[in-house]
C-alpha cells in the first residue's frame, strides 16, 4: 500500500495483526488501554470500519481505524509506538483515514480526545479538527475528560485539498529525512576511507622505521 514514514507501509489490518496490536496499544494507552477483545469486535464489524495498520520490517508499530455509519465518519483510535512518534507517522495514518471518509461519502469526522493530550489535539487541529464539545469523565476506568471535536465539512473540494497540502508536506518532510540519512551515510563513509587512509599510512611508517633500524644494525655489525 502506500509509503509512510522511511521504510514504514500502511496496509489494512487483518487478524493475524492482533496479538501484536494488541501488545502495542499497551506500549501506546498507559491508561484506559482497548484489550484484545475489543479489537476483535471492530475487525467483526466488517465493512462499517477501516483499520490500518504501519509496518516496520514487518512488525506493527502504528495503528488507525475509522467507522463510517451514512455520511458521518468517526476516528475510533489511533497510535504510534513510542519510539517512532514524531515522524509523521500519526499524520500519514489520519491523512489515510481521512481519504477514506472522503471516498466513503462522509460529510463530517469526529473523535474524542483526551483534554491534556497536547500532541494528538495539536495533529487534530491541524487536520481541521475543532472542539465541539467536553465529555466529563469520558474514559474509563480512569474517569479522564474528554474533547469531542469535528471536521466538517470533509466532503468538499477544499478540504480534499487541505489534506493533498498535508500528504505534501509530509512527503517533504520524508524526503528531507532521506537526503539526511544519505548525508549521514555518505559522511560515515568518508570518514571511514579516511581512517583507512591513516592506517595505512601508520603501517607504511612503522615499516619504514623497522627497515631503517635493520639497516642500522646490519651496518653497525662487525
Ligand atoms: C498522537 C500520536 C498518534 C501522534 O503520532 P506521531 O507519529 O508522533 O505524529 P506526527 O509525527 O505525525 O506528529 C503530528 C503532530 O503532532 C504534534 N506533536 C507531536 N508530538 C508532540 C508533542 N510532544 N507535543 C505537542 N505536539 C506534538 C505536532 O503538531 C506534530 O506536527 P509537526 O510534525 O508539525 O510537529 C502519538 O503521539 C501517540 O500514539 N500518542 C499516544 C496515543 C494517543 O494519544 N492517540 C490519540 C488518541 S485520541
Amino acid at each position: 500500500m502506500s509509503l509512510a514514514a522511511p521504510g514504514v507501509e500502511l496496509a489494512p489490518l487483518r487478524w493475524w495483526h492482533l496479538a501484536e496490536l494488541a501488545e502495542l496499544e499497551r506500549a501506546v494507552f498507559d491508561v484506559d488501554p482497548w484489550t484484545p477483545e475489543m479489537f476483535w469486535s471492530e475487525l467483526a464489524q466488517g465493512a462499517s470500519r477501516h483499520y490500518l495498520v504501519a509496518l516496520s520490517g514487518g512488525r506493527v508499530v502504528g495503528y488507525a481505524g475509522l467507522a463510517v455509519t451514512d455520511d458521518e465518519a468517526y476516528i475510533q483510535t489511533v497510535g504510534v509506538h513510542p519510539g517512532h512518534r514524531g515522524h509523521g507517522l500519526g499524520a500519514q495514518l489520519m491523512v489515510a483515514l481521512l481519504r477514506e471518509a472522503r471516498r466513503r461519502g462522509a460529510r463530517s469526522c469526529g473523535l474524542e480526545v483526551r483534554t491534556e493530550n497536547r500532541a494528538a489535539r495539536a495533529l487534530y487541529t491541524r487536520l481541521g479538527f475543532v472542539d465541539v464539545a467536553l465529555r466529563r469523565n469520558y474514559y474509563q476506568p480512569s474517569g479522564g475528560d474528554a474533547y469531542v471535536m469535528r471536521a466538517r465539512p470533509i466532503d468538499t473540494a477544499g478540504y480534499g485539498a487541505q489534506l493533498d497540502a498535508a500528504a505534501a508536506a509530509l512527503a517533504e518532510k520524508d524526503s528531507a529525512a532521506l537526503a539526511e540519512k544519505d548525508s549521514a551515510a555518505l559522511a560515515e563513509k568518508n570518514r571511514a576511507a579516511l581512517a583507512e587512509k591513516d592506517a595505512t599510512a601508520a603501517l607504511a611508517e612503522k615499516d619504514r622505521a623497522a627497515r631503517a633500524e635493520w639497516r642500522t644494525a646490519a651496518e653497525g655489525a662487525p
